[in-house]
Order: C-alpha cells, then structure tokens, then sequence
C-alpha cells in the first residue's frame, strides 16, 4: 500500500490528478472508477482545468460509479447521477453512453444489481477513486459488510445518514437505503486511488490504516490490494503521523 501525506485538500487534489492524468496520457480509452462525494470534487475541478486546457480528452474514456441512493431519480439534486453531470460529465467532452451508473429507482432492484455486477466483470477499471466515509465506509459498504460482496442494497447506517444530511433539506429526507458496488467489486479494480481530506476522517484512516483489516473498517479490506494509494491530509493523518 502506497500512503502519500498531503498538506491539505487542495495538494489531496492536484497528488491525485498526477496520478489519474498519467493513466489518460498512457491510455486514451481508460476506464475510471468514480465516486461522489466533497472529497473528490477538487480532483474532478482539475480534471475540468486541464481539459479545458486542452492537455487531455475523455472522448474514449469510460466511467463506472460507485453507488446511488434507492429512491431518488436521476434528475434528483441529491442523487448521484446528477452531482456527477453537474459537477464532471458536462464539462468535460465524455460521451454519456459511456458513463454508467446505478439505478436508484429501478423496478427491480435484484436485476439492476445483477446487471451492474455482469458489466463490472468486463469492465477492466484502470483506477478506482475512493473518498471514506467517517465510520470507514467504502461507497456505500457500511460496517459488517463481507469483504467478498458485489453490488448490492445497503440499509445505510445511522452515522453515514447523518453525516450525509447537510446535503439534504431536512435528515428526513435522506434516503435510508442504497445500491452500491461492494468490496469485491472494488478490489477487483486494477488500482485505487483513497482520499481522505478533513479531522472528521481521521479515525477512519486510523482504523483503515493501523487496525486490524476486519469487517469493522470496510476501507482496511484495501490493504490487500495490490496497487492501492491513499493520499491522506495533515488532519486526516493526526492519528496515524
Ligand atoms: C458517501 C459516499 C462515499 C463517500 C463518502 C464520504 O456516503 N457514498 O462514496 O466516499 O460518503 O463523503 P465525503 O467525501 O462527502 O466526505
């Protein structure tokens, strides 16, 4: 496991775009691994930059995301699919038959899950971008999650609700449930790359990083991952510096 210290949210951003624009340099048609989230919002801003500079296209490029809140359509504020369009997809020159993300209102959910894990397997993703959550979940693989789970209903946990309400109007309306990639999916990507911005991480980086690789920190599983970078923050490092 790579472990890179970073001053601070914005060195978080450009360390990982080193990294993300080298794969689109060396492969034009790179498949990458989104998530949601603040955290990889500075690294998406200068995925925008350098495009608009004109120093990379994602003409041929190919994204999966991670998860999707169950019961929001794509056209919700709060949905995944949206914050991807409005703060990546419609700035960069992606085609949108390219990107792919989960259903949160399909009819059924056991097929859509099915469906996602079918496209995974072929999917060959050069490199997975991770944010954590503050009780060291992984998209949306809360605590207890088996190591070896493929996408899947989550009941989101009491803390990630809360922790994702300031997204929301009211804690009511956060969704209680979601369709995620699970561990396995996501171990079985070529390369990771985990960010961890903020104090409110730093526990989960702690248990992540020095506990035991167990089902109570989702993220500790990628410690058995064999091309795994986590760019970690001064605040987010004070527990493991
Ligand atoms: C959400 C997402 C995760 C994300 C995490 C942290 O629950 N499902 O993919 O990594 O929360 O979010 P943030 O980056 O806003 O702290």
């Amino acid at each position: 496991m790579n472990l890179i210290f970073v001053k601070n949210y914005e060195e978080m951003s450009e360390k990982a775009y080193e990294i993300v624009k080298k794969i689109l340099i060396g492969k034009k048609n790179a498949t990458l691994g989104l998530a949601t989230g603040t955290t990889p919002l500075g690294l998406y801003n200068k995925m925008i930059e350098d495009f608009n500079l004109g120093n990379v296209s994602y003409k041929n490029v190919t994204t999966y995301n991670l998860d999707e809140y169950v019961g929001l359509s794509t056209n919700d504020e709060q949905s995944y699919t949206y914050f991807m369009r409005t703060n990546l997809f419609n700035h960069i020159d992606i085609d949108l038959k390219n990107t792919h993300l989960l259903d949160g209102m399909a009819k059924n959910m056991n097929e859509a899950c099915d469906n996602y894990n079918k496209m995974l397997e072929k999917a060959d993703i050069d490199v997975q971008i991770l944010g954590i959550g503050g009780n060291g979940h992984i998209a949306f693989n809360e605590p207890n999650e088996p190591f070896d789970s493929v996408t899947h209903i989550i009941d989101l946990t009491p803390k990630t609700i809360s922790d994702n309400a300031r997204f929301f109007t009211s804690i009511n309306d956060v969704p209680t449930r979601a369709i995620s990639m699970g561990i396995a999916n996501i171990m079985a990507t070529k390369s990771i790359i985990l960010l961890a911005s903020g104090a409110n991480k730093a526990d989960a980086v702690y248990a992540a990083v020095k506990g035991d690789i167990s089902k109570n920190c989702p993220a500790s599983a990628l410690r058995n991952h064999k091309n795994v970078t986590f760019i970690v923050d001064d605040a987010a490092a004070a527990k493991i510096k």
